[in-house]
């Protein structure tokens, strides 16, 4: 595991930002794993900012997200299609029909899971995969005590990640309580792995990441058992590391 600590958020987001637009210099027709969250939203806002510049087309390239809330459809204002439309979609040359997000509405979310897994493997799975960090430990929405060789499923949210993804709906009571994620073994599939935490609230979380046992107790611990990941950081989100 690679560990990049910079001293601002800005320069942090600046460092991932580069790492795709690198992957996708090298392979333009890669396969993105994309997150969501705050953290990505400045990621994506970067991306856009060398999207406009000319540093990097999405033309060629496919996406994943990891995750999407159980009954909220594409158009609804707190889905996970509607932050990719309006953080990064709506803004770049990605071919929508390249872009791929589990539907939250149909009405067979584990069916709907088992199609997007597929889909993942059809796709010869995710060259370079990006994660926030929950402050849970989870990645996507993989909650403590998920499976280490999970694969997508439906998950019950817990109490604290709607609480803490509460302040994109009107009220805590309408965030959902499932979600389709990527499950931790098709997130160990990728080739590649950039995770980015910052701010303070993440420091034990991420101590716990970096330097705590492997344990479902902390999903994103397992990021030790992968061969390439690396972790971009501000100075804050690693004040608690040793
Ligand atoms: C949600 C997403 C996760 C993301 C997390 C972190 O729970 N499902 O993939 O890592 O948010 O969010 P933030 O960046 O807002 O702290």
């Amino acid at each position: 595991m690679k560990v990049l600590i910079h001293q601002t958020r800005d320069t942090a987001t600046a460092c991932v930002a580069d790492l795709v637009v690198g992957h996708l210099a090298r392979q333009p027709d890669a396969v993105l794993g994309l997150a969501t969250g705050g953290t990505m939203e400045a990621v994506y806002a970067a991306l856009i900012a060398r999207y406009q510049s000319g540093a990097v087309s999405f033309a060629g390239a496919h996406s994943f997200n990891l995750d999407e809330y159980v009954g909220l459809s594409p158009d609804h204002p707190c889905s996970y299609w509607a932050y990719m439309r309006e953080k990064l979609f709506g803004y770049v040359d990605m071919d929508p029909a390249r872009a791929h997000l589990p539907r939250g509405d149909v009405a067979d979310a584990e069916a709907e899971a088992e199609r997007y897994e597929a889909a993942i493997r059809a796709a010869g799975d995710i060259g370079l995969q990006l994660l926030g960090l929950g402050a849970n430990g989870h990645i996507g929405f993989n909650e403590p005590t998920s499976s280490l060789a999970s694969l997508t499923r439906i998950k019950t949210l817990t109490a604290s990640t709607r609480d803490a993804n509460a302040r994109y709906f009107d009220d805590v009571d309408d965030v959902p309580r499932l979600a389709i994620t990527m499950g931790i073994g098709t997130i160990l599939r990728a080739q590649e792995i950039v995770l980015l935490a910052f701010g303070a609230a993440k420091a034990d979380v991420v101590a716990r990441m970096i330097e705590g046992p492997v344990t479902a107790a902390c999903p994103a611990s397992v990021l030790q058992m992968h061969p390439k990941v690396t972790v971009v950081l501000d100075a804050d989100a690693a004040g608690a590391l040793a």
